[in-house]
């Protein structure tokens, strides 16, 4: 018989095989000083651009003071236990009345995590004989969550609705054999690429078949729709989402998650999402402040607007200069370069030392061979300054690209990769 670990020792993973070229790099990079848009990397001062905090929360005053009177009043224990059990007060059903007011829902209710939250909500919502149909470009907590079905579920391709329609009708033929239903799940903004999920045109076809619809809004909450309520605002179509799913670890610059929909489902599912049952209540530090974050991100609409106006800053520059951003319609910014891995390394490196710009990387296998994918997420802590130096970063970096520096560069690590 094998030893449990022998895999182990054989084979870190996907990622994990690079980790003695990567660690403390490209991965596990260690980021120091307050949150902002200027923090500091391994001693040196970059500008940073992978810190989703879109609305510059993380370290406003008036957050740091109520996250800080929390602490004294609370400490980062009680409630203790979980909801059902011991962990339920006062405070977080006002923060559950006001999130699903903000939202426009009946009712909402808060998660400890946003991922277990998620896997939960999916696990509650469909038994064996419901169909689950989802993007295939989903975040990996509604993938966790669809791999604890039962039942059937089939993937459409990434946005596009016909190949969604097809899997529809799929899925009503399979949910007429087993009496089931079905459950569609999109995100509300696609978090690597950008792009906004097709929810007006998917919730239009409720017409047509009859389904349910949770939209994972963790990009969209506090930065889409007028008054910042997300991508169902943005579309038009809040009413339609039956399950409104965002977390706080974003635009709220916090931890924890909630869902929001009709009474009765949640009803449903906070005697049904086993995550929650089973696990310690949200602390109340968190819920303190995410009730004052709540409330600035509904009374200041000057963080969104300055969000937005670094967002189209950064965006047309790029655009302007020729970069491929590819179809984003949100702040998640991304810059396609042609590359091989330890290229993208290099470069990656150069930006850091030498142009003080700190952004993620993405490479195959998460998008394809050739592509080296540089996110950059805006937040309303950046300045136009950020922008234009970053901008002319990025020129040098693509001429570099282009005439070869990086290949040279990269030939080293290449023979440390072994490739
Ligand atoms: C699309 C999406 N859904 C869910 C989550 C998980 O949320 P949390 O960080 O609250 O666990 C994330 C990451 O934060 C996310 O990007």
């Amino acid at each position: 018989m094998k030893d449990l670990f022998e895999k182990i020792y054989r084979d870190k993973g996907p990622l994990g095989k690079w980790a003695s070229q990567a660690e403390g790099y490209f991965v596990f990079p260690k980021l120091e000083g307050q949150i902002s848009n200027r923090m500091k990397f391994r001693g040196k001062d970059v500008i940073t651009w992978s810190i989703n905090d879109y609305l510059g929360l993380a370290n406003h005053p008036e957050i740091r003071k109520i996250d800080a009177e929390a602490g004294v009043s609370y400490g980062s224990a009680y409630p203790m236990g979980a909801r059902m059990m011991s962990g339920h007060t006062d405070l977080h059903e006002k923060l559950q009345s006001e999130l699903a007011e903000f939202v426009n829902k009946e009712a909402a209710y808060l998660l400890n995590f946003g991922y277990q939250g998620m896997v939960s909500t999916i696990d509650a919502l469909v038994s064996k004989d419901d169909i689950i149909v989802y993007d295939v470009d989903a975040h990996a907590c509604i993938i966790d969550g669809v791999r604890l079905h039962m039942g059937k579920r089939f993937t459409y391709k990434h946005n596009d609705v016909e190949s969604l329609e097809k899997n529809l009708d799929r899925a009503v033929k399979m949910a007429e054999h087993t009496g089931g239903g079905i459950l569609v799940i999109s995100e509300g903004v696609f978090g690597m690429r950008g792009e906004q999920g097709r929810l007006k045109e998917i919730v239009a076809l409720k017409k047509k078949y009859n389904f349910r619809f949770l939209v994972d809004d963790a990009h969209g909450f506090g930065t889409m729709g007028k008054t910042g309520a997300g991508t169902g605002e943005e579309q038009g179509v809040q009413d339609d989402i039956d399950v409104y799913f965002a977390t706080f670890a974003k635009a709220m610059a916090s931890t924890g998650a909630f869902i929001a929909a009709d009474q009765e489902i949640i009803d449903y599912l906070k005697y049904n999402l086993r995550s929650q049952m089973f696990a310690k209540s949200l602390q109340m530090q968190l819920v303190v402040g995410a009730r004052k974050r709540l409330e600035m991100l509904k009374t200041m609409p000057e963080l969104k607007n300055k969000l937005w106006e670094n967002v189209h800053a950064l965006q047309s520059g790029l655009k302007e200069r020729g970069f491929d951003i590819g179809t984003t319609q949100s702040s998640v910014t991304p810059v396609y370069l042609k590359g091989s891995i330890p290229e993208a390394m290099a470069l990656v490196k150069d930006l850091r030392e030498n142009y003080g710009i700190f952004c993620s990387i993405v490479v195959y296998p998460v998008i394809p061979k050739g592509l080296i994918l540089l996110r950059l997420i805006p937040t309303a802590t950046h300045t136009l300054e950020d922008v234009e130096i970053t901008l002319n970063a990025f020129d040098a970096i693509r001429s570099r690209l282009k005439n070869g520096t990086y290949q040279r560069l990269s030939a080293a690590v290449a023979a440390a990769m072994g490739q």
